[in-house]
């Protein structure tokens, strides 16, 4: 494959997937992002109807894993429910031992067209419904909305959906990624490389952080509080959620992006609330921490996430597992390059001296 899998300058807030500019790429179908991802180019027309026809027929899970979503304690935590059903999964693949370059694609799209009806699965069980069948029609972002909501979303809300499917589809070696790279590096199956990054993910300094943004504007509640209440963290030296960035030393070009996203949904519903309490944050986190302080803490790909989210009726406990629904394609893409390296990850202890 000629292009790296992903780009990222921190210090200009560049963010490329295989050399084309997130910008270029946010428009287009998720499908076609999870097929740049992990076969490493664009698909034309005809690459791109077969691909998605395979995706979309692949999207039922079977029986025993209903069954097992239906056996998860409902307390815990879905991550924790997730890494379960998709460690699971991997017994029914019949592609399971074959660790062929084909083979792994076979389960590569299995693994990117079920883990959202796992997500919708477990999300409608819990609450007490039936899940609700994929519908093969729909698209990667409206097909899931459809599944937890049981209705079809409205085009913008579709459109928004696959938007942060693709905007959280691949991010270099962050933690869940690096996550999945190792375990691939030991000629580990997918599944359990999957696996990997999710438990990864799960932590509230990586993807977890989403939801806390979440819970944060609703504890805020109103933009009268939010200068006040992020003051008040500020001085006693908490974190706030969805800002700062390990590369990032500017604004996160994903938040840019999701911060449009967020005003249009705002704008949309006749509802400038959420947008408004997560503006305020914003400017009181810059002026505070970036301009008085000199600390380059801006946004990150959670902040304006998670306002989407609430407008979206979208719960806290979803928000890692659509992380994870659009990151699966990025982590597959890895240990494609990792499988193809033969090589087994082993750094020294004295290297995380700079962790
Ligand atoms: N709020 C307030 N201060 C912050 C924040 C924040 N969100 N992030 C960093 N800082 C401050 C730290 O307190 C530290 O200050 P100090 O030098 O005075 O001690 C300085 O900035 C450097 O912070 P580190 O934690 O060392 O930065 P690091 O690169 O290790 O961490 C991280 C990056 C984990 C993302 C951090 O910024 C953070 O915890 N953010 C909040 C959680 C979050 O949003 N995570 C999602 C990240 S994106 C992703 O994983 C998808």
């Amino acid at each position: 494959m000629s292009k790296n899998i992903c780009f990222i300058d921190g210090l200009e807030g560049i963010l490329k997937y295989r050399g084309i500019d997130i910008n270029q790429l946010v428009d287009l179908p998720y499908d076609a992002i999870s097929y740049l991802l992990i076969l490493g180019e664009l698909p034309g027309d005809q690459e791109l109807a077969e691909y998605s026809a395979c995706l979309h027929g692949a999207r039922e899970v079977n029986r025993e894993v209903l069954d097992v979503i239906h056996m998860c304690n409902f307390n815990v935590d879905s991550m924790e429910a997730l890494r379960t059903i998709v460690s699971f999964m991997s017994q029914f693949d019949p592609d399971i031992t074959d660790s062929s370059p084909e083979g792994n694609t076979r389960k590569a799209i299995r693994l990117i067209a079920r883990i959202p009806t796992a997500v919708a699965a477990h999300y409608r069980i819990v609450n007490g419904n039936e899940p609700v069948p994929p519908d093969p029609s729909l698209s990667h972002g409206a097909n899931f909305l459809y599944m937890i909501r049981g209705s079809k979303p409205s085009q913008l809300e579709a459109e928004v959906m696959e938007k942060d499917f693709i905007l959280s589809a691949e991010h270099e070696l962050n933690a869940s990624t690096f996550s999945s790279r190792v375990t691939a590096s030991t000629l580990s199956d997918l599944y359990s490389a999957i696996v990997s990054g999710l438990c990864a993910l799960k932590g509230p300094l990586h993807g977890g952080a989403r939801a806390e943004v979440m819970t944060m504007i609703e504890e805020i509640g109103s933009q009268e509080n939010a200068e006040k209440i992020i003051l008040e963290k500020i001085e006693k030296k908490e974190k706030i959620m969805g800002f700062g960035h390990r590369v990032y030393k500017t604004y996160d070009p994903r938040g840019a992006i999701f911060k449009q996203l967020s005003r249009e949904l705002a704008e949309a519903k006749g509802d400038m609330c959420w947008y408004e309490i997560a503006e305020k944050i914003e400017e009181t986190v810059i002026r505070e921490l970036v301009e008085k302080k000199g600390k380059p803490i801006y946004p990150n790909v959670d902040f304006y996430s998670g306002v989407i989210y609430k407008y979206m009726d979208i719960p806290p406990q979803l928000a890692t597992p659509i992380f994870a629904i659009g990151r699966v394609s990025g982590w597959i893409a890895h240990c494609f390059e990792q499988y193809e390296k033969k090589r087994i990850i082993r750094p020294r202890a004295f290297m995380l001296d700079e962790c």
